[in-house]
């Protein structure tokens, strides 16, 4: 099975092709533009830009949409995180979070396959913390300061390591069992 992975983020297209082809699935990277809907869902984004890429012709592909849920900002950056990504950054979220002793926040990911047409979507979560400083130079994002196991943030550790506890990781999982029994349903079928 070949499954294109649509991103302009080549960390994410690392991620991608390291969890799929460990999983037998070949992974081929294309950076096709298409518009992001903002809206309050992952999930939402997902869909609408699967529409986006099928009306371009294209079928048999990934995308993901992901956000990072900060609980004492009320769940903020969340569908936000690429924008505040872009504009405050790690600097601005450290310091709307100076002060605060609750730093539990969580990834969340949603992962949309198009399989011949079919739409597949499954969310993957990563619960962590949110570092006092940016620390490592691995990763991308909001990597440098976020940590799963509280010792180490994402930027810390390596991509393999990374996958095997975070968002994208389990949604990579989440995704193949739910190919596979797409694919055997679809052999009964036939
Ligand atoms: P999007 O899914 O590309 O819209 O990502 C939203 C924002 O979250 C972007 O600024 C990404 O860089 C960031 N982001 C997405 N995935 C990760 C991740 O695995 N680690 C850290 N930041 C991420």
């Amino acid at each position: 099975m070949k499954l294109k992975i649509v991103t302009s983020n080549p960390g994410k297209a690392a991620e991608f092709r390291e969890g799929l082809n460990h999983l037998g699935i070949e992974v081929e990277h294309c950076s096709i533009a298409y518009d992001e809907v903002q809206t309050s869902e992952l999930e939402e984004v997902v869909i609408k830009g699967m529409e986006a890429l099928r009306s371009k012709g294209l079928s048999n592909f990934i995308i993901d949409d992901t956000g990072l849920f900060i609980d004492a900002l009320k769940d903020f950056p969340g569908v936000w995180s690429a924008y505040v990504q872009k504009t405050i950054g790690n600097k601005g979220i450290l310091k709307l979070m100076e002060n605060e002793e609750n730093r539990k926040a969580e990834f969340r990911t949603c992962i949309g396959c198009d399989m011949d047409g079919e739409t597949l979507t499954v969310t993957g979560v990563c619960k962590g913390s949110i570092t006092q400083s940016e620390q490592g130079t691995e990763g991308f994002g909001y990597d440098p300061i976020f940590t799963h196991d509280g010792k180490r943030t994402f930027a810390e550790i390596s991509l393999e390591e990374k996958n095997e506890v975070s968002h994208r990781g389990k949604g990579i999982r989440l995704l193949v069992e739910k190919l596979e029994s797409f694919r055997s349903a679809e052999t009964e079928r036939n």
